[in-house]
């Protein structure tokens, strides 16, 4: 299936969708409960894994998921096992899935950061991963806790040490927090540093209070929101680095929409704001077979219009003033 196609960089993709981070665990085990594994295999191009940090972390307090009318708040605080245990437990287990797999990583230092990249690249596992995403959303602990991706300045550091110790047969892809006034300042600071493509969006700050207990829901008070209300912000951030970037829109730099995707209309936009693959997330805790649906529908569209997916891209910039007939 051609039309479906895609690359990022020289990571090519059968099908632009992708797990996006933290919303399929690290692999295996939740994929085979749901007994979807083969169409969903089947209907992916990339596998997202949970964030890894250097060390293992237990997360924050519960209450960390609850549900809000139009999308879900979560505060999960990357709970993980640690980059050696994924490494030596849970990787393994990613490579029945046949398809290329992009870690995501976080960090409280920059430091953090670089020694979980140097990690992946050791030996074998380089071989195995085809990319490393950076979430930049984390508290910076060196800074009082402000999120690294609202600084550019950070974001810089932050790319700059993940490049110098990432083998370079390893894609670097950075996922920008949409919780900014301008995403293009944190994503030029990321291309400068030099990223191999740029993810968006992270979730959006967001609280939820129980009126009856006057509490907040969550145990960390605030968490972030994704799912479907999220969506116009991301499409806008997507069409804002791709027509402001330069290297965006000359697809040097690929991006990777990610936010509120729930059908291929959805994925669609993404694709014509300037993605070049779409992540989805919160839509696959409601419908287990959303990939399969997404990707039918992408192609029904796609084949009846004769063209390919990769010719979308961008395609909602060329309609100033007009709409155009794609
Ligand atoms: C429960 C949960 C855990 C997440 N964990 C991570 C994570 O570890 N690293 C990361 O970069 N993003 C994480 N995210 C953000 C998602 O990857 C995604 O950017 C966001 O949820 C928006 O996409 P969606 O609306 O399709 O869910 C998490 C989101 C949720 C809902």
């Amino acid at each position: 299936m051609k039309e479906l196609e895609t690359t990022i960089k020289n990571l090519k993709l059968k099908s632009p969708l992708m797990t996006a981070s933290g919303t399929s665990g690290h692999g295996g085990e939740e994929i085979d409960r749901l007994q979807v594994n083969r169409k969903m295999k089947a209907s992916l191009g990339a596998f997202v894994t949970k964030g890894i940090t250097i060390e293992p972390r237990e997360g924050n307090p519960e209450v960390r998921i609850v549900e809000t009318r139009t999308g879900l708040l979560n505060s999960i605080g990357l709970q993980n096992q640690g980059v050696e245990f994924f490494v030596q437990n849970e990787l393994p287990g990613l490579l029945n899935f046949e398809l290329p797999i992009i870690v995501n990583i976080s960090g409280s230092t920059a430091e953090e950061y670089a020694r979980v990249a140097s990690y992946l690249s050791e030996n074998d596992t380089c071989e195995i991963i085809s990319g490393i995403e950076i979430n930049v959303s984390c508290p910076n602990i060196e800074k009082g806790g402000v999120a690294f991706g609202a600084d550019p300045r950070e974001v810089r550091r932050i790319v700059t040490s993940v490049r110098r110790n990432t083998d370079p047969r390893i894609l670097i892809i950075t996922k920008l927090t949409p919780n900014v006034t301008d995403i293009t300042l944190p994503a030029r600071a990321a291309i400068e540093a030099g990223t191999d493509a740029l993810s968006m969006i992270n979730t959006v700050r967001g609280m939820a209070i129980d009126v009856d207990t006057c509490r907040p829901l969550l145990g960390n008070k605030t968490g972030g929101l994704s799912g479907p209300a999220i969506k116009p912000v991301g499409v806008l951030m997507v069409y804002e680095c791709f027509r402001n970037i330069p290297e965006c829109y000359n697809r040097d730099i690929p991006i990777i929409g990610i936010g509120g995707v729930s059908n291929w209309r959805d994925a669609l936009e993404y694709i014509m704001a300037g993605a070049t693959a779409v992540g989805v997330g919160t839509a696959w805790f409601v419908n287990p077979h959303i990939f399969t649906d997404i990707r039918s529908g992408m192609r029904a569209y796609v084949k009846k219009r004769g063209v390919r997916i990769s010719e979308l891209i961008g395609k909602a910039h060329e309609a100033e003033g007009d709409s155009v007939n794609c």
